[in-house]
């Protein structure tokens, strides 16, 4: 616990029928087809156009409306920020815990409408909806509890006839840019800790999923976070994103994304003159599972599936790369063909889905280029079945290839694309060597009941969140601190004790007395 009192969201039991029945019901009341996004700013003048949003499983659906941020109401959410900044890191800490958990538990209450949206706008299965609410609870909870012990003053022991205290405090204005694939949990992570640790934050969203991120910004301000305390400002990311990460006024970044926005943002600070700014980003991975002859071939195909294939593979955490040793390579493969061919990919409102649509047309034209290369250059293990109806969304069939090496993928395949590749018992090293030479270091799945192989690789491997005998995505905040190293992201890890003081300052205070 690291010291820390608080404990997970329960969520749902998504084994009970009657609950999940009743939780479909209250979801499917709370889709609707108007739901509204635009910049939260105290102030800003809006007159740009309305886009429409649409929902990724079927295009004909239209489910709401959003309106992007000019570069006025982004100067204006600047100046808010910056006017805010003093009185909110002045606000005692536990005060701002404890609208953050007013706020965790607001979000509990909602359940319902948050997983529609996440479905409706995000392509979001019911199950993936539950864990995406439970982890943003989760974080605020988190966090308002680390922000408590944290920003305790600590006298420090020094000689007679002097007193010593570190004080920590609010490093200043926080930007805070977030991707569509969990736009809620990690929306409002990035969001919950910059404001526990005393910063103001401007919030901007993925472009696919700007209705989420509006609306829990909206809970926020309704728990009690003041407007100008927390903005949103909603836009394009070379646009909009790029004017506030250059922005001599910010103090630090909160990213998560792609390994080349976090290069570009890294740049535009470090190209300001201004104090040098934090950058926090949590990236890609090509994140592979190991798998020798000891391991146990059903639990193999179980968790790689469970890996590679939830949320149609667009999890930073998913398996890309099953490395699965040659003795038991032919039974791993032909299983797995099969359990793949139980996925059933479709509407995610349904509850009999497993797979729902990848977040829009660039992803699948993304997806559909690497399965014409796969084609070409790797031999096909399953592809699952479409059904007609999802030509109206984009849909991408999961499907599995064998593969002769790792260096035949370049770069990280955000979907639910599984390579598979045979090594021999001499080749364990070189295994290991070649997943840590695509400078990638985000998850790896370790399968093996022989002790010292599970600890050679586990240290060897370079890696943020190592898993052992069970599946590799899905980390649990305040377990499972959650981040990778390299070119995966800078850390701390989210959900973990070191990711609430790099928001900080700190201030060693000593008085001869
Ligand atoms: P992306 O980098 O394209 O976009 C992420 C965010 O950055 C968006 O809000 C976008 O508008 C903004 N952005 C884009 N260009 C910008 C610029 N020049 N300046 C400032 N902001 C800019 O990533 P994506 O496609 O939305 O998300 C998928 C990626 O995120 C994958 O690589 C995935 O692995 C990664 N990811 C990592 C984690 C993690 O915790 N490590 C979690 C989820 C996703
Ligand atoms: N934190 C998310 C996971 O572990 C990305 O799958």
């Amino acid at each position: 616990s690291f010291g820390i009192d608080r404990t997970n969201s329960m969520g749902i039991n998504l084994a009970n029928d009657d609950q999940l029945r009743a939780l479909a019901e209250q979801v499917n009341a709370a889709s609707r087809n108007d739901w509204r996004a635009a910049p939260l700013v105290p102030g800003a003048n809006l007159t740009g156009p309305s886009i429409a949003v649409t929902n990724p499983a079927d295009r004909r659906e239209t489910v709401g409306q959003w309106q992007a941020a000019d570069s006025a109401t982004v100067e204006l959410a600047l100046k808010n920020a910056v006017a805010a900044q003093d009185a909110w890191n002045a606000t005692p800490a536990a005060s701002r815990a404890a609208i953050l958990e007013h706020a965790a538990k607001m979000l509990e209450d909602r359940m319902p409408q948050y997983i529609a949206m996440c479905t409706k706008e995000a392509g979001k299965t019911m199950s993936d909806g539950v864990a995406e609410v439970r982890e943003a609870v989760d974080f605020l909870r988190y966090y308002g509890a680390q922000a408590r012990k944290l920003f305790a003053p600590e006298a420090l022991p020094g000689p007679t006839g002097e007193s010593n205290t570190l004080q920590m405090s609010g490093r200043g204005v926080f930007v805070c840019i977030s991707p569509w694939n969990f736009p809620l949990a990690i929306f409002l992570g990035q969001v919950s800790a910059a404001l526990a640790a005393g910063n103001a934050v401007i919030a901007k969203p993925a472009e696919q999923t700007n209705l989420i991120g509006y609306y829990a910004v909206k809970l926020l301000h309704e728990a009690g976070i003041p407007e100008a305390v927390l903005q949103f400002l909603p836009g394009d990311g070379a646009t909009v994103g790029a004017a506030l990460t250059r922005d001599p006024r910010i103090a630090g970044v909160a990213f998560t994304g792609s390994t080349d926005t976090a290069r570009a943002i890294n740049r535009a600070l470090a190209a300001r003159d201004a104090a040098i700014g934090v950058l926090i980003a949590e990236t890609g991975g090509q994140n592979a599972l190991i798998a020798d002859s000891s391991s146990l071939p059903e639990q193999v195909v179980k968790d790689a599936i469970a890996s590679a294939f939830t949320s149609a593979g667009q999890r930073c955490s998913a398996a890309r790369v099953l490395f699965v040793q040659d003795d038991i390579a032919d039974k791993v493969t032909s299983m797995l063909g099969g359990a793949m061919a139980e996925l059933k990919v479709g509407d995610p409102g349904l509850l009999s889905t497993d797979v729902g649509p990848v977040i829009d047309e660039d992803a699948l034209a993304m997806l559909k280029e690497h399965a014409a290369r796969m084609d070409k250059e790797a031999t096909k293990i399953a592809e699952v079945a479409l059904d007609g109806d999802a030509a109206h969304g984009s849909f991408f069939a999961p499907r599995a290839y064998a593969l002769k090496s790792l260096d035949q993928l370049h770069k990280e395949i955000f979907g639910p694309v599984l390579h598979v590749v045979r090594w021999k018992a001499d080749q364990l090293d070189s295994v290991i060597d070649a997943i840590n030479a695509t400078g990638y270091g985000l998850t790896l799945g370790i399968h093996s009941r022989i002790d010292e192989t599970v600890e050679k690789i586990a240290s060897r491997i370079k890696v943020g969140n190592c898993y052992v005998n069970r599946n590799q995505i899905g980390a649990v905040v305040g377990v499972q601190p959650f981040g990778g190293q390299n070119l995966s992201g800078t850390g701390p890890k989210a959900g973990g004790p070191h990711y609430l003081p790099r928001f900080t300052t700190e201030k060693t205070v000593t008085v001869n007395t």
